[in-house]
């Protein structure tokens, strides 16, 4: 039976007392049909958005559209509904009737939702409303006598909604692909011309048709019906960072593959801000940010940079790496005379056939985006290389196999096997753990037979030297404490790293003579030395502190992994009896707060040389959270920590705290708190919970130092209990922020810059760790004058006072600014947790 006819009747009689039309509507409803015009729009839930009828901005024809816009950027259009069929006057009416939203010019239909009515009878009662929620979706829904709640319906209970029909732009956490509920897949189309024409144009950007059956699901862009770009991997959530060649947090896609959905989303770090995704009309996706000062959209990403991205440019069996085809391993050019003179779509074949029982084997190609999922399989559950390797020879139409690693979220986790041709492979110049196995049959030659027995050979050698050492050094530690018998795994995993000699150490120190002392690190002493005439610092962990042992073991991992001109470099370490060494690259002008605490050093560093060290200190730490090869988190950041070259570039040292996180790994919760009081974040020291953000409270704190020449820690001893952080917010606010600069700074010219950097350290020092901004855009706000930047709120520890002085147990020799002091030892405390 159709109740259609009754369920018209219904809307059209029943009256709703909340649809009053005024040019700022926020409902429509089945009873009245509203009239467009240009200043006659319907205005979201919190005014972000609004429903209307636009014209495109260059656009010289009268073509009218009703589409979505960002309320504040008129021009910027989010959503348009009769792209292919505009209007020839600004004037339309929109209504609702049979259930669908229709679009009138004049008397005929020119746009209608498209919904086919299977209600059920208990809701025949229920009139429709159309509405544009705060997030830019325009849903048509059934009008719950419980107005208020509309705001959590779940997604099902929207008859229709804008966010299944995109455009050819998404907004963030708005989701592209299949769902059941919605029993389509949708994709992108680009405008015909970004500027004036929103009707169809040839690209078009999603899941392929059959991504829902299929174990890896894929996105592509395709210009008309042929693929010209595969994102990749898929497997589940990834990132990719800014710049381009470094994986990050900054820009999320999350994949989610269930039977219920085969959807991705994208999501911003900076929530702040503006942000959408869209496919121009040159077929490349960007994502585009709101710079809310000039009010322009800059493209902070895009998704193709280099040739290697064309869907499949060398033809199968081939990869691309920086933009020149090879075939791979056991393969050689199909069309050798077309291969050479450029042409490579022909791609490789194979030299000689699959031997399909014993002599195949696989040759590892790192750092690849994987080939073209369309016929791969996946086997759930199979993690170990070798299994899955057994699995791909036992079956002759495997080709390659992989072993995805499991990732954040609901990610996928097992082997992955290819069949009959390997297509759009490339390789990255980063690191993107992605190796990919290639079954070939190679013959067996001599030359390779000796190459495997030397390096047989080798293997053996060093298997044996490794368990020389574990042997003599287990021996020799056999009387040490139980909890130093796990260096030697650390001594295993580093070998790349010179191991030294104890004695030709000690012989550089002048037998750590208290001469050569530069000073007392967290967990040990630092001494100069000289070996084969370079200058060396040596760290020398002290043998009574247990945990100096594993502080030790975590620099020696962590600091192996990193390499940037703002950290600073290990050059070997030490392993001997209860002795252990971390030798460093010497640095002359040692650490930075015995020029900026110290009256009669701090004139040295004028502004220009302070912004410098700011700057460097900012990208190395820029560095540790998003662009080294594991996401790291300082945990220690100080004047202290960072130690000055010759040439005054900063470096960050002291990597006896920090720690990896895993990627996606936003926060964790330590059972230790360690770190240095004032430098601490505020959810650290009172809930132990760390993220990257805590550093960047370290970061915006020495900032603070930097330019006012006070310590944080002691000036509130000194200022009734009122941190430096509270003290410099209440100056900015008050607009008298001229008042903190160090008074030995010569300002002149700069002011300017300085008070940017007041600014850029207020907002990292905001109670709130998620107020506070990451350490790239940090690292952009002060190289670019005009990048724009919000008000700061209140610092950390603002509420409380003299917490600074109350927090701490251990009072140390910083108790008034300015006062030079060469360690802090007593300020790095650890305590257990509650
Ligand atoms: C739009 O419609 C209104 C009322 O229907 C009419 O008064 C007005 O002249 C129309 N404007 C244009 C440009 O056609
Ligand atoms: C509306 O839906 C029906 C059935 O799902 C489909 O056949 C038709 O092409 C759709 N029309 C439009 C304009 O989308
Ligand atoms: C599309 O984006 C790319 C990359 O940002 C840009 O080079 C190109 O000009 C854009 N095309 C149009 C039509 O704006
Ligand atoms: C997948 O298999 C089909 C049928 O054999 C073939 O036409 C297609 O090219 C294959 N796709 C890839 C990416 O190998
Ligand atoms: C080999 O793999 C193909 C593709 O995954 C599959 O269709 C076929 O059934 C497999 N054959 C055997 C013997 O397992």
């Amino acid at each position: 039976m159709n109740f259609f006819h009754i369920f018209s009747f219904v809307f059209i009689s029943s009256i709703l007392g909340c649809a009053a039309i005024s040019s700022e509507t926020k409902v429509l409803s089945s009873t009245e049909s509203l009239s467009l015009s240009p200043n006659r729009n319907i205005v979201s839930h919190g005014a972000v958005f609004e429903l209307g009828l636009f014209k495109p901005d260059h656009s010289s024809l009268e073509r009218w559209y009703l589409g979505i816009w960002f309320k504040t950027e008129k021009t910027y259009i989010v959503w348009v509904a009769n792209r292919d069929k505009p209007l020839s006057k600004p004037n339309g009416t929109l209504q609702i009737k049979n259930g669908n939203i229709l679009l009138l010019d004049q008397t005929t239909l020119v746009w209608s939702t498209n919904v086919t009515t299977t209600e059920k009878k208990s809701d025949e009662r229920s009139p429709l409303v159309a509405e544009l929620h705060a997030d830019g979706n325009f849903v048509l829904r059934r009008h719950s006598s419980n107005s208020n709640d509309h705001h959590h319906d779940p997604d099902s209970t929207f008859l229709w909604q804008s966010f299944d029909f995109p455009t050819n732009l998404l907004l963030p956490y708005t989701k592209l692909g299949w769902t059941r509920r919605s029993g389509r897949s949708s994709v992108l189309r680009s405008w015909k011309n970004d500027h004036n024409d929103p009707s169809s144009g040839e690209f078009s950007f999603g899941f392929d048709s059959a991504s829902q059956f299929r174990a890896i699901p894929a996105i592509f862009t395709w210009k008309g019906t042929s693929p010209i770009n595969r994102f990749s991997p898929w497997l589940g959530a990834f990132t990719y960072g800014i710049p381009r060649e470094s994986p990050s947090r900054y820009l999320t896609f999350t994949l989610t593959a269930t039977k219920e959905e085969v959807t991705f989303f994208f999501s911003w770090a900076d929530k702040t801000s503006k942000s959408v995704l869209k496919l121009n009309a040159t077929g490349v996706i960007q994502l585009l940010v709101l710079n809310a000062k000039n009010r322009r959209w800059d493209t902070l990403w895009t998704s193709t940079t280099d040739r290697c991205e064309d869907y499949s440019l060398c033809g199968p069996d081939s990869y691309c790496d920086k933009e020149v085809c090879n075939c791979m391993s056991g393969f050689e050019p199909k069309n050798p005379h077309a291969w050479t003179s450029g042409n490579r779509r022909d791609g490789c074949v194979r030299k000689r056939p699959l031997s399909c029982n014993n002599g195949d084997k696989f040759i590892p190609l790192s750092n690849v985006k994987y080939p073209d999922t369309s016929n791969a399989s996946m086997h759930w559950g199979i993690e170990k290389l070798n299994e899955c390797e057994k699995l791909c020879l036992s079956n002759c139409s495997c080709t390659a196999f992989a072993i995805v690693a499991k990732q954040v979220g609901n990610g996928l986790s097992g082997c992955v096997h290819w069949t009959g041709e390997l297509l759009d492979v490339r390789r990255y110049v980063i690191n993107v753990n992605q190796i990919l196995y290639v079954r070939s049959h190679e013959k067996k030659k001599p030359k390779t037979v000796l190459i495997v027995c030397l390096s047989t050979g080798v293997g053996i050698i060093i298997i044996f030297s490794a368990i020389f050492c574990y042997w003599r050094i287990k021996k020799k530690q056999a009387r040490a404490r139980a909890a130093a018998s796990s260096i030697e795994i650390t001594l295993m995993e580093n070998l790349e790293l010179p191991l030294m000699d104890f004695e030709t150490i000690s012989i550089a120190t002048k037998h750590f003579s208290d001469s050569n002392k530069l000073g007392k690190g967290g967990f040990g002493v630092v001494y100069k030395g000289i070996l084969d005439g370079q200058d060396i610092a040596v760290k020398r962990l002290s043998r009574i502190s247990g945990q100096g042992i594993n502080e030790f073991k975590n620099e020696l991992r962590l600091i192996t992994k990193v390499k940037h001109v703002n950290l600073v470099q290990l050059l070997g370490y030490c392993l001997n009896r209860d002795e252990k060494l971390l030798i460093y690259e010497y640095l002359e002008n040692r650490s930075l707060d015995l020029y900026l605490f110290d009256k009669n050093q701090s004139s040295a560093l004028n502004w220009p040389k302070r912004f410098e060290i700011t700057k460097g200190i900012a990208r190395g730490l820029s560095y540790l959270h998003h662009d080294s090869p594991t996401m790291i988190v300082h945990r220690d950041l100080k004047p202290s920590n960072v130690l000055l070259a010759k040439d005054m570039t900063p470096k960050i040292s002291d990597f006896g705290m920090a720690r990896i996180f895993n990627r996606g790994e936003n926060e964790v919760e330590t059972t230790k708190v360690v770190g240095t009081y004032g430098y601490m974040s505020p959810e650290y020291s009172f809930d132990g919970t760390y993220s990257e953000k805590s550093d960047v409270f370290s970061f915006g704190v020495l900032m603070l130092e930097i330019v006012t020449g006070m310590r944080n820690r002691g000036f509130a001893d000194a200022n009734n209990g009122i941190s430096l952080l509270t003290h410099v917010f209440n100056k900015w606010k008050e607009g008298e922020w001229a008042d903190v600069i160090d008074p030995i700074l010569d300002l002149n010219s700069s002011s300017q810059e300085v008070k940017r950097c007041l600014h850029i350290g207020l907002l990292c020092v905001q109670d709130r760790a998620e107020d506070r901004p990451i350490m790239p855009s940090v690292v952009l706000m002060l190289v670019s004058q005009t990048e724009s930047m919000l008000q700061p709120n209140p610092p950390g520890y603002y509420a409380l006072g003299n917490v600074l002085s109350n927090v701490a147990p251990t009072s140390n020799t910083a108790s008034t600014s300015k006062t030079a002091s060469t360690s802090n030892v007593a300020s790095t405390v650890t305590v257990e947790a509650r």
